[in-house]
Parts: structure tokens; C-alpha cells; sequence
């Protein structure tokens, strides 16, 4: 396509790029599983008014822009006392959860190699349903990734994961819950064993630091996973998931300044001044700072709470139709929200494809065969 010569009437292009829509998911009718995080018209407003206000800004230079900087501040305070951190605990926010856990495992890396040179090939421990962006960060940084098959019940196997620590492990993470089945993983006792082999340990929180808080205050039996353990040094938690806040939005926390002061980048010799910045992005959307500060303060513990209890109910729902149908199996036992099912005698992909003829979307998982949905979409 040629780069338009003549400008065009705003109307009419607009029309036109609504019309672009029409075979995209349909997010609004909650049929989708992990795509959209959509919490209803009031919240949606809220969100886009804040980030349309905001819409031109940069995260890049809190002096220029004391205004992000100050919400940037408050979403990360905000969301370690949520995870139970004290006054040490210090943070980012990020473009989502990959950045997020790039950051955390760049942090590890350069932490081994200033306080740990002797380890000349650093390795992390992971049980086998973390998320890819975990793949992806140690394909970037030149870490090791040792990846452990879970057990019967999807969960980290704290002692084969235990087993696979070595000299040169630099990092442990574990999921709270995992992306596939939507189980949280032994983290009290996988961290606890960091913490003894002085070792850091991440949680991967970004489907459930905004979630499992609200679940524990309704009464759900949910585990300790987040700074409420000693041996937990960084967590990522996602604001666009959850967090109902704009597509680009993330928090990485850590325990105390002495792990996050690796995490930083500066170069002091450019031409163009000095430059640094705190996370991977340079120029980042203030827009989605401030959006993700609209919503947290929009709906509070009460709202979150609030949304938290239709999702599960729906869930529920959910699940106990799927149990109720003899030929289809719920896979373990999800701790919140997220599910995943299969078959013995049905091809799973082909009733997933069949539903998406019906617009509902399943993601098809592999190592077991199934399709997994996550309730909060209907509710
Ligand atoms: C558990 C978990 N970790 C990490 C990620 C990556 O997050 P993002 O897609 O925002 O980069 C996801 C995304 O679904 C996730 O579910």
C-alpha cells in the first residue's frame, strides 16, 4: 500500500476504520477467554476519559511530566500493599507482563554477575506450565532456562524443582496461577527453599495479582503467594488483566531497592545527554500510567472485590456444567477463575472450534490435550 498523498475527512475515515471491527472478537458479548478484560461500560469510561486526557504524554521524563510520575508512584505503592509488601518494597510499572518479567530476570542476571562472578552460566528453575515469556526473556538474556514438568495436580513440583537448583541457578519463579490450568503453584515452600539457598525467587502473579486478593477477602481458600512470604523477591502483577486498565500496563515489584537498583539502565557518554531509564521501554504511554491509575482508584477494594465474586460464581458455573457432561473432564483443581477441560473420547480442538463458530473462544493447550476459558469474561 502507497503512503496517502492527500489528507482525508475525519468522519469518514473514522466510519470507515469502525468498520474494521467486524470480525473481531466479540469481546463485549463474554464469550472470550484471555484476550480482553472487559468490567462493564462505567469502568470502560472511566478508563478511556483518564487515558484520552493523558493521551499525548511520556512516561519517559517524570520531570516533564510530574503528573505521571506521581501516578506512576501510586500505582506501584498501591499495588505492593495489595501483595502485602512492606515500606521496602519498590517497583516499575511496565508495558505488561512479558516486560515485567524481562526486567526481573534481567535483574537477577545482573545481580549474579556483580555480587556472583564465579557463575560463569546463569540458569533459572521453572516448572514446565510457566509462561513463554519466561522462554523468551532467557532467550534475549542468555540465561539458562531449566524447565521441570509439574506434577499430577499441573502444580510445580517443589522437590523435582528443588532437585534441579545447582551452583549456577541464579533465579526460582512459580506461577500464582499458571496461564494453562489456572493452578498456583507450592510457593510458600518453593520460596522458603530459595530463601535458604539465598537465592531470588519471582512469582509470576500477572493473571492473579489482581484477582487472588479480592478471592482470599470472599472467603476462597487461596494460598499465601506474595510478600507475605519471606523468601518472595520480585513479583509481576498485571494492571491490563485484572486490574481492568489499559492494554499496556504492568507492575514489577521487589522486595527492597538492593534487588531493584540492577534492574536500571543508564548511559552516560550519548551526545544527546544523559540518558537512563528504568525498564526496557524508552518513550512509554503516560496515558496507560494514568488510565491504570483512574481504575484502581475508580473501583477499590470494593469494586474489585465485587467483580471478583460474579467471576467466581460464574466460574462456577462454568465448571459444574462441563462436570455435568460425562464425556468432558476438568483438569485439576483451578484455584480461581482460569479452567482448562479435556476429553478421553471427544477431540477437544474440534468442540472449541465449533464453539468459536458460536464466537466463544477457547485457547486449545498442549502436554495434556485440552482447551482452557477463563470465567471472568461472562460475569
Ligand atoms: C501467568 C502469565 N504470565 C505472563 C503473561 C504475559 O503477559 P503479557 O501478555 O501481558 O505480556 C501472561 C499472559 O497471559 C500470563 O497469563
Amino acid at each position: 500500500m502507497k503512503f496517502p498523498e492527500k489528507s482525508r475527512n475525519a468522519e469518514e475515515l473514522l466510519a470507515e476504520m469502525k468498520n474494521f471491527q467486524a470480525n473481531d472478537l466479540k469481546w463485549r458479548e463474554g464469550k472470550n477467554g484471555s484476550f480482553v478484560y472487559f468490567a462493564g461500560d462505567d469502568v470502560l469510561n472511566v478508563v478511556s476519559t483518564a487515558y484520552t486526557e493523558y493521551f499525548l504524554t511520556n512516561g519517559l521524563s517524570p520531570l516533564s511530566f510530574p503528573s505521571i510520575k506521581k501516578m506512576e508512584a501510586e500505582v506501584i505503592s498501591m499495588t505492593a500493599n495489595l501483595l502485602n509488601g512492606d515500606e521496602n518494597v519498590v517497583g516499575n510499572m511496565t508495558s505488561g507482563g512479558t516486560e515485567s518479567i524481562f526486567m526481573s530476570l534481567k535483574t537477577a542476571r545482573d545481580r549474579a554477575r556483580d555480587l556472583y562472578p564465579q557463575i560463569k552460566e546463569p540458569n533459572i528453575v521453572v516448572p514446565s506450565s510457566i509462561h513463554p515469556a519466561f522462554d523468551k526473556a532467557c532467550h534475549y538474556l542468555n540465561i539458562k532456562l531449566i524447565k521441570v514438568p509439574v506434577g499430577k495436580d499441573l502444580r510445580a513440583d517443589s522437590e523435582l524443582m528443588k532437585n534441579s537448583v545447582n551452583e549456577n541457578t541464579i533465579l526460582i519463579a512459580a506461577s500464582a496461577p499458571n496461564y494453562p490450568h489456572g493452578v498456583i503453584d507450592p510457593i510458600e515452600d518453593l520460596a522458603s527453599f530459595a530463601k535458604e539457598k539465598n537465592i531470588l525467587f519471582h512469582v509470576d502473579a500477572c493473571l492473579g495479582g489482581f484477582l487472588l486478593p479480592f478471592i482470599k477477602r470472599l472467603g476462597y481458600n487461596v494460598p499465601n503467594f506474595d510478600f507475605s512470604i519471606e523468601g518472595v523477591t520480585s513479583i509481576s502483577a498485571d494492571v491490563h488483566k485484572y486490574g481492568y486498565g489499559p492494554r499496556g500496563t504492568s507492575v514489577i515489584l521487589y522486595k527492597n531497592s538492593d534487588i531493584r537498583k540492577y534492574q536500571y539502565f543508564i548511559c552516560t557518554d550519548w551526545s544527546g545527554g544523559l540518558y537512563g531509564s528504568p525498564t526496557f521501554a524508552g518513550s512509554r504511554a503516560g496515558a496507560a500510567i494514568a488510565g491504570a491509575w483512574a481504575v484502581i482508584n475508580y473501583l477499590g477494594v470494593e469494586g474489585y472485590t465485587k467483580k471478583a465474586d460474579i467471576i467466581m460464581k460464574t466460574t462456577r458455573k462454568f465448571i459444574d456444567g462441563i462436570n455435568s457432561i460425562d464425556t468432558l473432564e476438568i483438569l485439576g483443581k483451578p484455584d480461581a477463575s482460569i479452567f482448562s477441560f479435556h476429553s478421553k473420547e471427544l477431540d477437544i480442538y474440534m468442540i472449541g472450534q465449533e464453539m468459536s463458530k458460536k464466537d466463544w473462544s477457547l485457547d486449545n493447550l498442549q502436554l495434556p490435550t485440552s482447551t482452557s476459558f477463563n470465567g471472568y469474561s461472562s460475569s
